[in-house]
């Protein structure tokens, strides 16, 4: 039995027992066999949740790009590691073997060298899913800088605020962006945040859409002419396995974004080691995982755990909707995906459109389909699982987040007997458990509570990045010893796992983890607004959709409500990105309220979910009658 790789149920059972009596043990074990060190380690796990500290294979020496590409080359060195999908079909795929890669981010790191990159510092990187994000990714890696990449689909205030936040040195970005019909300015976005970043020398530009754009004497260069230049060889830093590799934000219900710190030893061998059994990836396989690597999505299932097993990655550019719905199921037939990772709200968008657009395409290559990001309603998974898997591909509905690095609880394919709606049992390492409100652990079956993690896992995070009490209040404090994911959780009779949403105020609107404080920040910078209140509601496709509450100043003038909408939701474009767009402004003239000054969001949520049966207790708030008013003005 190998305790790297899983083939079935009983086997699951062996090696999670295993993993729960003797985690050292077994991280040991996984650590020695399938991964590359310079140096080994001192002592497998260091921990104390109180403070909070975790470290992995302390004194370990590694770089993790030998482990994602140099150890690959003698035995894989003409496989192709990305094929690269262009937004545009008609455009040809890149297929990198691992090689080229190899020699492209030798080439990216000796640039970044040049100008002035050294271990430990902190490069941002903000470009489309074009090779170039990869090769930068790993680069970084490979010198022992720390990326903190930032979707491309951010604005530019939540690009500086990121960039200052981590002090970053460098942004690395392209002339523009493809998204479907459209293209992106990036570059001009990027100009703009840099007008509030200090800390920032050098910018590097990648060409892609072929745009006029500003260059900046001195601080802004073209890439590729640098590349071209440079040696394809690197040598890489040695790095101690607690170094930090990347920092990646992530929103929380209140504050600045968090800037999850995520270090290099653990997280290699956790990403790898849950990517082969979550996907029971095989060698000549090909697997295509839908996110941007803007995401902890793309940064551990799209780049570290593929490439650290040697397999072949599928990066696309695009959208699933251009030039039509069928997109996805094209890139399947064309490049025969075998393993396919997507996102509940794609499935629900595409279940949507007529189903010649799948059955034009030959899926028979599918062997497992993934879904992440937030719950799979049930009618989504049945579609998936009869319409792309033809009710004979296993689902693997995973659960995670930014902060746990890898997958948590989700079923190993033709292993784990799935339940819709289920992301059924743990990976070998993690323990989850249910809490009530009193802070105990409720141990039988079936039992509902908050969802939480009492034994370290090697890709956790280790802190938020400038802020380690921060990290300790968002997820060390709720109960005492645990580590807290801010998620609701069901465990049934077998055990299996439901998640059943966040209790907290972070809302997810397709997919996108979007706290409801940067929000309401950005509508109450509206000269016009006095107060804001932000709620999820329940929407088709995307999960949930936001619906705002907002009050607006005493001036005695008329406002033109509409217009006031189209400004509200302009501003937020501006501020955080469109993903953050409101579907629902309602005016209101006050927002429930504690005595202590609290905004009562449950009282909001039943409203916006238009359920209303059962508000319960209002009499103790400060001003009860003005719900009245919101319930009979809801949209
Ligand atoms: C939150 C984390 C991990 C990559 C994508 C999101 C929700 C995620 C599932 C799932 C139910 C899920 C949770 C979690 N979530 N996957 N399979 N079932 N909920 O990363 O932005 O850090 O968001 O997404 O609420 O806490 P993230």
């Amino acid at each position: 039995m190998s305790n790297y790789h899983i083939k079935n149920l009983e086997e699951y059972y062996q090696v999670y027992r295993k993993s729960v009596r003797d985690p050292e043990n077994f991280w040991e074990e996984v650590a020695e066999e399938h991964f590359v060190w310079r140096k080994r380690w001192n002592k497998v796990l260091e921990w104390d949740f109180t403070k909070p500290e975790v470290k992995w294979f302390e004194g370990a020496q590694l770089n993790i790009t030998e482990n994602c590409i140099d150890r690959h080359l003698p035995t894989r060195g003409n496989k192709t590691a990305i094929i690269f999908e262009p937004n545009d079909p008609k455009e040809e795929a890149q297929h990198i073997t691992y090689r080229e890669l190899h020699e492209r981010v030798c080439q990216m790191a000796n640039v970044l060298r040049d100008k002035g990159i050294q271990k430990g510092d902190r490069v941002c990187i903000y470009l489309p899913m074009i090779p170039e994000l990869a090769v930068a990714v790993l680069a970084c890696a490979r010198i022992g800088a720390i990326h903190s990449v930032v979707f491309a689909g951010f604005s530019a205030t939540a690009l500086a605020t990121r960039i200052n936040d981590s002090d970053c040195k460098m942004v690395i970005t392209s002339d523009g962006s493809y998204r479907g019909a459209k293209t992106i300015d990036l570059k001009g976005i990027v100009d703009d945040a840099l007008e509030s970043c200090d800390c920032v020398t050098t910018v590097l530009v990648a060409k892609r859409i072929q745009s006029e754009i500003f260059m900046k004497e001195g601080r802004d260069h073209w890439l590729q002419p640098l590349l071209d230049n440079a040696y394809k060889d690197f040598t890489a830093e040695v790095m101690n396995a607690e170094d930090p590799l990347f920092i990646l934000y992530t929103s929380g219900s209140t504050g600045m974004p968090k800037g999850m710190v995520h270090t290099t030893g653990g997280y290699m061998v956790y990403t790898a080691y849950s990517f082969k059994n979550v996907f029971q990836y095989r060698e000549h396989d090909v697997y295509w995982c839908t996110a941007d690597i803007g995401w902890i999505t793309g940064h551990s299932y799209i780049v570290y755990g593929p490439l650290a097993n040697g397999a072949t990655t599928v990066m696309f550019e695009g959208v699933p909707s251009y030039p039509d719905f069928g997109r996805f199921w094209e890139i399947v037939e064309k490049h025969k995906v075998n393993q396919f990772y997507t996102a509940p709200t794609a499935i629900r968008a595409l279940a949507k459109e007529n189903l010649t657009f799948v059955e034009k395409y030959d899926l028979s290559s599918l062997k497992v389909l993934g879904t992440v990001g937030e719950p799979i309603n049930e009618e989504a998974w049945h579609w998936y699982d009869d319409v792309i898997g033809k009710g004979q591909t296993p689902i693997v509905d995973t659960w995670w987040q930014t902060e746990t690095g890898g997958i948590m609880i989700s079923p190993i394919p033709f292993a784990t007997p799935t339940i819709p709606t289920f992301a059924t049992l743990p990976l070998p390492g993690i323990q989850p458990c249910l809490m009530d409100e009193n802070g105990q652990e409720i141990k039988g079956r079936p039992a509902n509570g908050r969802l939480c993690v009492k034994f370290p896992w090697p890709s956790m995070a280790r802190t938020i990045w400038g802020n380690h009490q921060r990290y300790k209040d968002t997820y060390f404090s709720a109960f005492e010893n645990m580590y807290f994911t801010g998620d609701g959780a069901l465990r049934d009779n077998t055990g299996y796992y439901r998640i059943t949403g966040r209790v907290d105020d972070v809302i997810i609107v397709s997919g996108h983890n979007l706290g409801t404080a940067p929000i309401e920040d950005a509508i109450n910078e509206h000269p016009a607004v006095a107060e804001s209140a932000i709620v999820g509601f329940p929407h088709d496709i995307k999960g949930n959709a936001l619906y705002g509450y907002v009050i607006l100043k005493e001036t005695g003038e008329e406002r033109n409500h509409d217009n006031l909408r189209k400004e509200i939701n302009q501003l937020i474009t501006e501020k955080i990105g469109p993903i953050a767009k409101l579907d629902k402004i309602q005016f209101t003239s006050g927002l429930p309220k504690t005595r202590s000054g609290k905004i009562m969001r449950r009282i909001l949520r039943k409203i916006a979910h238009k359920d209303t049966s059962s508000l319960g207790d209002t009499s103790t708030l400060l001003n009860p009658e003005v719900v009245e008013e919101i319930m009979e003005n809801a949209l």
